[in-house]
């Protein structure tokens, strides 16, 4: 069985003392950390104060370019733990803020079994069920991406929505990664109902660090959002929902428009999406939206479905080839990073 393929997932651990690792048989603590004062930011978009609902956060893949972001927007909020899940503790001493005493390096030894990983994720999911906390705030946010859907999409539907099934990740689909994380999603979302754990999926579009940070994040369902998101707004998102009531029980996609402030909180936008167990939009609904979503595409071209992969819609509007060759002869292989590693 394929299984758990999610990273910079967070969760939320309200009451400290009813707790603990040991519950994890993966997790071995390993570090601690000088003290050093913590920096306060004061994000205005952050409904609730984060510190006052949350105790402490676990993130699993801390030391990956969206976690590491979400480690330290967790110490700027001020959370008085903030739990490193890490499978490279020489990596997160060199990537990460190990001099704050909030912050706490936890080894996860996944080896390379997913079977592993699901036993862990399943623990843990059980281990917080038993929270009796429960605020009606997520307790499990979990970074997946756009496009897990689509590999499974009928020919008529992959037809209609082009622009969205013919992008070069699902075009290329490498190692089978987006089957993977769909896998994970549904496995996560099965345990997370069974144990009574509110969750939350995100999906982000293409993560572009060139890309505006704080850009205004569009949030759709029905999986055909294509766009561009900025890693440190994913980590704004991932963080946010845990103070956000009505981001619980849902699964999201979500894009970022540049040169558009970001709304103050995302409870209002997300209050509009459909919970899980609603089920997916109305195919009517999934065209619309997919219409206006194509509007939002960068360039000028905004043909999604005629991209190479490594191919920016700048290059596209110029004329130029992009870093992984024509596009129906990319080496994807070498470019995606493998599910297992
Ligand atoms: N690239 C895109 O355009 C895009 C779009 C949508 C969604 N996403 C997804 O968004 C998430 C964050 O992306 P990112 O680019 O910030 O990620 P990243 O920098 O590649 O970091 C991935 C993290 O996962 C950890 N990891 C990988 N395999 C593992 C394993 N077998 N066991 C334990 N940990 C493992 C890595 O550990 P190490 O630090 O030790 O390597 C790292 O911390 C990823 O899930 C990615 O697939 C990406």
């Amino acid at each position: 069985m394929k299984l758990v393929h999610v990273f910079a997932l967070l969760i939320a651990i309200t009451n400290t003392e009813s707790f603990s690792f040991n519950a994890f048989p993966f997790l071995s603590t390993v570090a601690t950390a000088a003290p050093t004062t913590p920096v306060v930011d004061t994000n205005p978009f952050v409904p609730k104060e984060l510190k006052s609902v949350v105790k402490s956060v676990a993130v699993a893949g801390a030391t990956g370019r969206t976690g590491q972001v979400v480690v330290q927007t967790l110490l700027n909020e001020g959370v008085s733990q903030v739990v490193a899940v890490v499978r490279d503790e020489e990596k997160a001493r060199q990537v990460l803020p190990v001099s704050s005493p909030q912050l706490k390096i936890v080894k996860a030894d996944f080896g390379t079994s997913f079977e592993q990983v699901l036993e862990g994720v399943d623990a843990t999911i059980w281990s917080l069920s038993k929270n009796k906390n429960n605020d009606g705030l997520p307790k499990l946010v979990v970074c997946s991406s756009a496009g897990v859907t689509r590999p499974t999409w009928s020919d008529d539907k992959k037809k209609r929505l082009v622009g969205a099934a013919d992008i070069p990740i699902v075009r290329l689909n490498p190692f089978g990664i987006l089957d993977v994380k769909r896998e994970s999603e549904e496995r996560l979302r099965e345990a997370c109902n069974e144990c009574n754990v509110p969750y939350t999926i995100v999906r982000p579009a293409g993560l572009n660090d060139d890309w505006p940070a704080g850009s205004r994040p569009i949030f759709s369902q029905g999986d055909v959002a294509v766009g561009r998101i900025n890693r440190k707004d994913v980590a704004r998102i991932l963080v946010d929902a845990l103070t956000t009531p009505s981001a619980v029980g849902k699964t999201f996609e979500v894009v970022a428009v540049a040169g558009y402030p970001p709304a103050t909180t995302m409870e209002t936008a997300l209050s509009r999406l459909r919970t899980d167990q609603e089920g997916p939009p109305s195919d009517e609904i999934i065209n619309a939206v997919y219409h206006t979503m194509q509007q939002l595409l960068p360039g000028e071209k905004q043909n999604s479905a005629g991209l190479a992969m490594g191919q920016t819609y700048e290059q596209m509007d110029q004329g130029k080839t992009g870093r992984l060759g024509e596009r129906g002869q990319e080496d994807a292989a070498s470019a995606a990073p493998k599910p297992t590693s």
